[in-house]
């Protein structure tokens, strides 16, 4: 569960700070990769040159590496780990954590993480006792840091024989704990191709036809399908909406026109377990693209459409019996009877009906109200957020792989 794992192991100034050998050493054993960065205090109880010996890697202490004045990013090492784990955890580290105070590069590297954080704390009861400890640590709890104490953790009732660092091997059995309910989520292994967001078909060089799909829903898609444990492919139309956090699952392919999808998703698809088409793409481009912007003359002016290549429908056609495929229907009127057509024709298992005569539901807003649409019936959710209406969508996804 461990093999292949990028761990950044945080030391601080604790006499518990021999015991990082050990939790390295463990590490390693189980086939991790182990980067440690450590504050000053600590190096006055460990030595780097012991710690780069066991994992083989410089150890990082400083902003910048004193022997030729590079940059350590504490960005890029909050992008590389996998976990991050500090142990032992003084009450000052604690203490700076859960107050942002960045003064060292132990602290930024961990304002930076995007991965899990583990927390073990090593102090004197006392200490450990204290409220403002207490607070801190219920403060990184909240955050959503995991926080490894011996026996039943820092809120017990009782603090008899706490602050003392939990052992090693405790230590990295709870990171195997994690990583192992890591591979049961529901999406482990799964591949999932996303489209998201609008299609602008090209006038001439500065005009478009466009639409006003703002790519909210799509994107909201994307983080719930990699949350639940999916190796993502999203290829994302022309959008200004952001993700709420970077995802290493999540891979992106940038779009600017349908046919420039059309390509995207006829190349990822075969590779995939199942595709969700939430974009809007649009159904026609003009038949040629002037070279230079077009000038005013007075008269009526004429744009000739083609067709675009629907991308839903030959997804539809080379899909295989065991991948999945879930279309999207916006609609102004006649929903249930659009919707029904297009589930059959673009031979999708299911089809998320939206219709821009709910309030609060379809393009631009934060909100959607979607009915599922498949073979077996139809199911109504109420107004909720593109978050939760997009964990709706995948849970009925997981659903069918089960099925
Ligand atoms: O991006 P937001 O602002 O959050 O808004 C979300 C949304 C309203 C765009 C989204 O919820 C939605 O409804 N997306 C589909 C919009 C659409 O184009 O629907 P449609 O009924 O025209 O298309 C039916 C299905 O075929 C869709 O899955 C669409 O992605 C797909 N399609 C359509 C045309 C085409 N040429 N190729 C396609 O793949």
């Amino acid at each position: 569960m461990l093999n292949g794992k990028k761990i950044v192991l945080g030391i601080t100034g604790s006499i518990a700070a021999y015991k990082s050998c050990l939790i390295i050493r463990e590490l390693i054993k189980k086939g991790a990769e182990v980067q440690v960065v450590i504050t000053p205090a600590g190096k006055e109880f460990i030595t780097p040159i012991t710690l780069s010996a066991l994992t083989h890697k410089p150890v990082i202490s400083e902003f910048f590496s004193q022997r030729d004045g590079t940059w350590n990013s504490h960005v890029d090492l909050g992008l590389w780990a996998d976990a991050m784990v500090i142990a032992p955890a003084t009450a000052s580290t604690i203490g700076k954590m859960a107050n942002g105070i960045a003064d060292n590069m132990l602290i930024t590297t961990y304002l930076s993480m995007k991965a899990p954080v583990f927390i073990a704390p090593a102090m004197d009861l006392d200490m450990f006792a204290h409220p403002s400890t207490q607070k801190n640590l219920r403060t990184l709890q909240d955050y959503g840091n995991h926080i490894i104490e011996p026996g039943t953790g820092f809120l017990a009732s009782t603090l008899e024989g706490k602050g003392r660092m939990e052992e090693p091997v405790n230590i990295v059995a709870r990171l195997e704990e994690y990583f192992s309910n890591e591979d049961i989520k529901p999406l482990a292994g799964k591949k999932i191709l996303i489209t998201a967001g609008p299609t602008y078909e090209k006038i001439d060089p500065v005009r478009f036809i466009g639409n006003y799909s703002s790519g909210k829903m799509g994107l909201a898609l994307a983080e719930e399908c990699a949350s639940q444990g999916a190796d993502v492919e999203l290829v994302c139309g022309p959008v200004s909406a952001k993700m709420s956090r970077d995802y290493p699952n999540i891979h992106r392919t940038d779009v600017e026109s349908a046919q420039e999808m059309y390509e995207a998703c006829k190349a990822i698809y075969p590779t995939m377990d199942a595709g969700i088409l939430c974009a809007a793409v649009a159904d026609f481009t003009p038949e040629t693209v002037a070279d230079q912007k077009i000038k005013r003359t007075g008269d009526d002016m004429i744009i000739r459409l083609k067709p675009n290549p629907d991308i839903a429908a030959s997804l539809g056609k080379m899909k295989r019996a065991e991948q999945k495929l879930v279309g999207f229907a916006l609609e102004t009127n006649n929903e249930e009877s659009n919707a029904q057509d297009k589930l059959k024709k673009k031979n999708f298992d299911f089809i998320v009906l939206n219709s821009l005569r709910d309030k609060g539901a379809g393009f631009k807003t934060d909100t959607n109200k979607i009915s599922i649409i498949s073979a077996e019936g139809r199911k109504d959710f109420p107004l909720k957020s593109k978050v939760d209406a997009a964990r709706d969508i995948v849970d009925e996804m997981v659903s069918t792989f089960n099925s």
